[in-house]
This record gives C-alpha cells, sequence and structure tokens, in this order.
C-alpha cells in the first residue's frame, strides 16, 4: 500500500462532469426556499425535546449555551458555503474533503456523515414516539408505558430513586419511569422495555421513502410554517406564565452544568449543513446558498434562545428532565389544550424530520457506491421506484432497531461527537485549499482576516487566562480532554506565523474543537471505536475498490 495514495484527491473538474452526467435537476430553489429547506432540517428533535435535558443539566443559562454553539456553527457554514460555492453539487462534506483533504478523509466524512444522518434519526424517532404517546393520551389513549421506553432509562430512574439521588425533589419523568420499570412484564427474568412507536414509525418512513414519495417544495415550505408557528406559540404563550423567580439561580450548576448540555443544544442545531446538498437545484448557489445557511441559523438562534428563556421560566429548571419539554410545561401550568396543540404539531414536525435524514442517508451511500468506496448495490436504483432501494431499506433497520433499544442521550452524544468531527474536517478542508490557492475561483470567499498573528496572541491571551484566573489544575483533572485542544490551537498559532491563515475557518476548528472535548471521554471513546471500525472497512474493502485506485 502506497500512503500517498491514501490521500489520492477526486479533481473538481471530474466532480463537475460526473455530476453533468447524471444530473438533470431543476434550478429551482432561491434564497428563501433554501432558508425553509435549512429551517426544515434544523428544528426538530432537538428543539423539542433533547433541550429538555440541556436544561435540566444547565438552568436558565442553557440559552448562553445556545448562543456558543450558534457561532461554532456559523464559522462552519461559512466553510460549507464556500465549498457549496467552489463545488456546487450535492454531495456535501462528503464530496468536498473528497476534493481537499483526499480520499481517507472523505471516507471518514461519509463514515461519520452516518452519525449524522442516520444515527440523529434514532434521536428524532425517540423524540417523535414521546410526542406521538403524549397526543394520544390527551384523547385518553394510554400506550402501555413498557412500550414506550427503551431499557436501560426505565433501570436508570429505577436506581437512581433506589439510592436516594434526588433527594426530596424527585422529577415526576423519573418516578414514572422507575415505576415503569417495576411494572414492567417480563420473560425469562429480563424486564420487557422497548420504545414501540419510535421502530414503527422509522418503519413507516422508510416504507414512504421506499416507494419515493418526496416531500414537494410546497408541503416542505407547510412544515416549516407549522414548525415556526408551535415554536412562536410556545414563546406568547407561555410568556404569561413565567415567573421570574424560575430564573434565579440563573447557572444553578455552574459552568459544568452548562457544558453538560453541549450535545443536546448542538444537536438541534445539527441539518443547516444539509442545504448544500441541494446545491444542484439552486438558482444561483454560489450567492444564495452561503446566504441562506447564514439566515437559518439566525432565525433558529434567536427561536432558540428566546424559547430556552420561556421554558426555564415557566417552570423550576429540575422539571425539564422530560423528552417532550415543550407539552410538558403547558402541561404543568394547566393548559392542556395548548399542550395538545403542540404535541399534534411536534409530531408533525418531527415526522418530517425523519423523513429529510432517512432521505439523505442513502443518498451518501450512494455518492460513495459510486465513488468505489461501497458496493455497488448501494447505488442501485430500483427500476420500479426509481429509488436507492437496498440503501433505503438499510437505512431503515440501522434506525429503527436501535430506536426502539437505545436511551436517548447516548445517541445525541454519539451524533453529536461524530458531527462535530465532521465540522472540524470542513474547516481544516477550506484552509487547506486555501493555501493551495485552489480557493481563488470560489463565488462566494470567507472574507478574508489574516490570522498569522491573531490567532497566537489571542492563545497567549487564552493561556494566561487559563493559568492565572482559573483553577487549571482542577480543570484540567476533570476534563483531560480539553488539552487536546490547547495543543492544536498551540499549533495553529505557530503554523499560522508562517502560512497566514484566514482567521474565521481558524475559529471555527478551534470553537468545534473545545465544544467537543466538552462531550467528555466516554463519547470520544465511543467515537473511537467508531473510526477504528470505519477504517477497518475502507482497508479492507474501500481502498482497493475505489475508482481512484483503478485509475491510477
Ligand atoms: N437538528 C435536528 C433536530 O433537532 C437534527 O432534530
Amino acid at each position: 500500500m502506497n500512503l500517498h495514495s491514501l490521500f489520492r484527491r477526486k479533481k473538481i473538474s471530474d466532480i463537475e462532469a460526473e455530476q453533468a452526467e447524471s444530473s438533470s435537476l431543476h434550478k429551482i430553489l432561491g434564497v428563501r426556499d433554501l432558508t425553509f429547506l435549512g429551517v426544515a432540517a434544523i428544528i426538530g428533535a432537538g428543539i423539542f425535546s433533547t433541550i429538555g435535558r440541556a436544561a435540566y443539566e444547565g438552568g436558565p443559562s442553557v440559552s448562553l449555551l445556545f448562543i456558543f454553539v450558534a457561532t461554532a456553527c456559523i464559522f462552519t457554514a461559512l466553510c460549507y458555503a464556500q465549498f457549496a460555492s467552489m463545488i456546487s453539487i450535492s454531495g456535501s462534506a462528503y464530496t468536498y474533503t473528497y476534493a481537499s483533504l483526499g480520499e481517507i478523509f472523505a471516507w471518514i466524512i461519509g463514515w461519520a456523515l452516518l452519525l449524522e444522518y442516520a444515527v440523529s434519526n434514532m434521536v428524532v424517532a425517540i423524540a417523535w414516539s414521546e410526542y406521538f404517546t403524549t397526543f394520544l393520551a390527551g384523547f385518553g389513549i394510554h400506550w402501555p408505558a413498557w412500550l414506550e421506553i427503551d431499557y436501560s432509562s426505565a433501570r436508570e430512574a429505577y436506581e437512581q430513586i433506589q439510592a436516594g439521588d434526588f433527594g426530596d425533589y424527585v422529577p415526576e419523568s423519573v418516578s414514572k419511569a422507575a415505576h415503569t420499570y417495576n411494572t414492567a412484564p417480563e420473560l425469562g427474568g429480563i424486564k420487557i422495555l422497548f420504545d414501540l412507536p419510535a421502530g414503527l414509525i422509522t418503519l413507516l418512513i422508510t416504507f414512504i421513502v421506499y416507494i419515493g414519495i418526496k416531500e414537494s417544495k410546497n408541503l416542505s415550505n407547510w412544515l416549516v410554517i407549522l414548525k415556526l408557528g408551535v415554536i412562536i406559540l410556545v414563546i406568547i404563550a407561555g410568556a404569561f406564565f413565567v415567573k421570574p423567580e424560575n430564573w434565579s439561580p440563573f447557572m444553578p450548576n455552574g459552568i459544568g452544568g452548562v457544558m453538560g448540555g453541549v450535545a443536546a443544544v448542538f444537536f438541534a442545531f445539527i441539518g443547516f449543513d444539509s442545504i448544500s446538498t441541494t446545491a444542484e437545484e439552486a438558482k444561483n448557489p454560489q450567492k444564495d446558498l452561503p446566504k441562506a445557511m447564514i439566515y437559518c441559523l439566525i432565525i433558529c438562534t434567536l427561536l432558540y434562545v428566546i424559547l430556552s428563556l420561556i421554558l426555564t421560566g415557566m417552570v423550576n429548571y429540575k422539571e425539564l428532565r422530560v423528552d417532550d419539554p415543550l407539552a410538558y410545561v403547558f402541561g404543568k401550568v394547566g393548559m392542556n389544550f395548548i399542550a395538545g396543540i403542540i404535541s399534534i404539531s411536534a409530531v408533525i414536525s418531527i415526522t418530517s424530520t425523519l423523513l429529510v435524514y432517512q432521505i439523505g442517508q442513502p443518498r451518501i451511500w450512494m455518492s460513495m457506491s459510486r465513488d468505489g468506496l461501497l458496493g455497488k448495490r448501494f447505488s442501485k436504483i430500483n427500476t420500479k421506484y426509481k429509488t436507492p432501494g437496498f440503501s433505503t431499506i438499510l437505512t431503515g433497520i440501522i434506525v429503527g432497531i436501535p430506536a426502539m433499544f437505545l436511551d436517548m442521550q447516548f445517541v445525541v452524544d454519539l451524533t453529536s461527537v461524530g458531527t462535530f468531527f465532521a465540522f472540524i474536517l470542513v474547516c481544516s478542508g477550506t484552509l487547506y485549499l486555501d493555501q493551495k490557492g485552489e480557493t481563488k475561483k470560489a463565488k462566494f470567499k470567507i472574507p478574508y482576516i489574516n490570522g498569522q498573528f491573531i490567532i497566537g496572541i489571542s492563545f497567549l491571551a487564552g493561556l494566561y487566562f487559563l493559568l492565572f484566573q482559573t483553577n487549571y489544575q482542577k480543570i484540567i483533572q476533570e476534563k483531560p480532554l480539553v488539552l487536546i485542544f490547547w495543543m492544536v490551537w498551540l499549533g495553529l498559532s505557530i503554523t499560522a506565523l508562517k502560512y497566514k491563515f484566514s482567521l474565521l475557518p481558524s475559529m471555527g476548528i478551534l470553537f468545534n474543537l473545545y465544544l467537543m472535548t466538552e462531550l467528555g471521554w466516554s463519547n470520544w471513546y465511543m467515537f473511537i471505536i467508531w473510526l477504528v471500525i470505519g477504517l477497518t472497512i475502507y482497508f479492507l474493502y474501500g481502498y482497493r475498490k475505489s475508482k481512484l485506485n483503478n485509475k491510477v
């Protein structure tokens, strides 16, 4: 094996030529449509569901975390936008990386995107199930509790109560889960607990995607209006129930508590990058994609910040350890009617998110298969329905089965760690192509701010702050991963002296990496195992079968 060949790059001109042969999509999407599509992909289980756990960990100050995470996303969005303006085709990060950092990184990105699409859809399915059962309960239909929760969450709740972890104040959701554990049917001494609706909805969506019913542009616009509508409803109606005393203390569990919500908050932003996959259908992708990505991030950030303040103002943050917080808070203040409206809207909204990612995943596999990195089956198009049948069914199985058995927190963490990694690679790819002078022809150029000295000076300032203003020994002891962040910052500072790196993509790398280190060892550990499995598949299969391998 030749080391050099691991970094073989696909030429941008080749990518465009291939695309021209196979693509005849209509160029109809303008800035507004693209922004809507972005909002459609971003708003989903995150804001409807995982925000509850983040607020439980961090208290009202979780709203600040939304701003911090949005900043990291904006730097990353600029990099995506620049790539999209150079390579206006629909492979997104995978294709960008193939053209910049080379094949092995492209494979790693493709493998990490599996976390962003398929694994994140497990979270979406679990959240769907939560709202669906709340919605049924509104009509007096009570879904059996042991068929709507995964084993480990129920058991954990039971053990926490046994251990007296909550003192006098046991959140309702925890006591309910513990009760479910206690009363669940048993088979051979094992408690039977699984989330059936999460599996059923995935099955249904897979079927729809398989037979090729695509969301029409109009339908998707309506769904976005519904999503925005329900969030605005929560904000306006909720404002009447805010009790400012709930905002104090603002940061009940300190910075550590706030940062405990990183994965959940980041999860709520994932998806802005997916509009880059519509580049071939955009009227003027070079100009419109960058604008749309920034617009949808700004809209969502504003809504998220306000919404998190409303939720934590309506009830005590300790109440928010639930998977359907938006409906829950209204039930709590006695507004069951509004809780019902929210549940039904959430069920519809989350279904559309599920659909977007369930359509996206097979298409990424299709691109990888066309490049020879995956078997031909992955890009085989079903003759009757004209959809990638094998990839679609496999996505359904990969998402649906774990969604019934896994704890939501576990899947949120895994998705977030993988997506941060993908974002860091995209920002690095931008710097790399800059150095090669290949971004000159980009129609959207990230504004160049020379980072030659700024990165280093900010590093020294940051180091001064760390050493003299904080208890750095404690920080490093608790979060040793943060050392990786400091080392990369130092490395970037030194290399920037020579290469005069563009500041904004460099900030993208640092922000994303910092947040990634906040996810803690257990997540990195899972991710490393994930990478090792991915690389093994690459070396056993993709490396040899790659079309580029057979060209040289
Ligand atoms: N941002 C998407 C969601 O929250 C993944 O569902």
